[in-house]
C-alpha cells in the first residue's frame, strides 16, 4: 500500500560514552558480537527486509566503518592463496554490492534526530527504514522485516515497541497504544524519557523505525528536547498529526548492545546459538564453576 521502502539509515555519530574506554577510538557499532561487528548485524536486518540503499550517518574516529563495508585485497588474497574459501565467502557475502552504500557526516552529535536529518539528502523523499545498530535483535524473521510485512498493509510509518519494567521508562521514547493487534496497532501518542509517573504505558521505541520523507521537514526546525539533544520522538510526535504512525510489539528478543549489560548477554545468547561455538563454550562456563554466582 506505502510507497516501497529501498533505503536505511543507520546513524553511527554517537560518542557511545556508557562504554568507555572501549569507545574512545572504536566505534560503538564495530564491537562484535561473537565474531560479527554490531553494524554488519543491523545491515543483515536491513538486507533480510528487502532494503537496497544503506546510508551511514558517521563522525569522527567512525572511518572503520566505511573500511569494514570495502573490500579488502589484501586479505583477499591471503585467504584465496591459503585456499580459505569459506572465510573468503563469508566475507563477500556480507558486503553491500558497489554503489549501494552512502555515507554522511554528522559533524556534531547533537542527538538521534539531527543525526537522521543530517541523511536528508541522500534519502530523498522516499520512505525510510531507520535502524539503531546498537540495538541487536535476535528475531526470524528479522524485526524489520515483520515491520515491513505491516507498513504493506498500513503504508505511514511503523515503529516496533517492546515492554520494560515500569521503573525502566524514564530512559527510553514511550508510545501509548491505540486500538489493533500486536503486530499492527494504532500509536496515539508518544514522549521521550517521561517520568514513570507521567508515562502513557511501559512500551518503549525500541530502534527500528519506517519514517516518510516529512519528517525531514520536522527535524529542521526542531528544538532541543530530553537531554539537551535534538530528539526523533519529538518530531514524530509532531508528525502523527497529520500521519498514522503503527506499531509493531514485535516477535524476539533484544540486546541494548550500547550498555555493557546488554552487550554481554548478547554476547553468551549468540555464541550457545552457534553450531561451531556452542559445545566448547559451555565446556569453558562449566569449567568457571559459576553456580555461586546465581
Ligand atoms: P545512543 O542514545 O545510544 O547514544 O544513540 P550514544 O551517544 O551513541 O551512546 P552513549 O549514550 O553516549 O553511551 C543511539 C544511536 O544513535 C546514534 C548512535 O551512534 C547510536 O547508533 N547517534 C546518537 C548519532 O548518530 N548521533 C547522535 O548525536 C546521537
Amino acid at each position: 500500500m506505502g510507497k516501497r521502502v529501498r533505503t536505511a539509515v543507520f546513524p553511527v555519530a554517537g560518542l557511545g560514552t556508557r562504554f568507555l574506554p572501549a569507545t574512545k577510538a572504536l566505534p560503538k557499532e564495530m564491537l562484535t558480537v561473537v565474531d560479527r561487528p554490531l553494524i554488519q548485524y543491523a545491515v543483515d536486518e536491513a538486507r533480510e527486509a528487502g532494503i537496497e540503499h544503506f546510508v551511514f550517518v558517521t563522525g569522527r574516529n567512525k572511518g572503520v566503518i566505511e573500511d569494514h563495508f570495502d573490500r579488502q585485497f589484501e586479505l583477499e588474497t591471503t585467504l584465496e592463496m591459503r585456499g580459505k574459501t569459506k572465510a573468503l565467502d563469508e566475507l563477500r557475502k556480507d558486503l553491500p554490492s558497489a554503489g549501494r552504500t552512502s555515507f554522511t557526516r554528522q559533524q556534531e552529535p547533537l542527538g538521534l534526530g539531527h543525526a537522521v536529518w543530517c541523511a536528508r539528502h541522500i534519502v530523498g523523499s522516499e520512505p525510510f527504514a531507520l535502524l539503531l545498530p546498537d540495538m541487536l535483535f535476535k528475531g526470524n524473521p528479522g524485526v524489520l522485516k515483520q515491520m515491513m510485512d505491516t507498513y504493506e498493509e498500513t503504508g505511514g510509518n511503523v515503529i516496533a515497541v517492546e515492554e520494560v519494567p515500569p521503573a525502566e521508562v524514564s530512559s527510553y521514547g514511550i508510545i501509548a497504544r491505540g486500538d489493533g493487534p500486536d503486530s499492527n496497532f494504532a500509536i496515539t501518542q508518544m514522549v521521550e524519557k517521561p517520568k514513570q509517573e507521567e508515562a502513557p504505558s511501559n512500551l518503549i521505541i525500541s530502534g527500528r523505525y519506517i519514517l516518510q520523507p516529512e519528517i525531514f521537514t520536522l527535524l529542521a526546525d526542531q528544538p532541543k528536547g530530553a537531554g539537551g539533544e535534538i530528539q526523533l520522538t519529538d518530531a514524530m510526535q509532531t508528525l502523527m498529526k497529520s500521519q498514522a504512525f503503527t506499531g509493531v510489539k514485535y516477535q524476539g528478543q533484544s540486546f541494548d548492545c550500547g550498555s555493557k549489560i546488554g552487550f554481554l548477554t548478547a554476547n553468551v545468547v549468540y555464541a550457545l546459538d552457534r553450531d561451531d561455538i556452542r559445545e566448547g563454550f559451555v565446556a569453558e562456563l562449566r569449567k568457571l564453576d559459576l553456580g555461586e554466582h546465581f
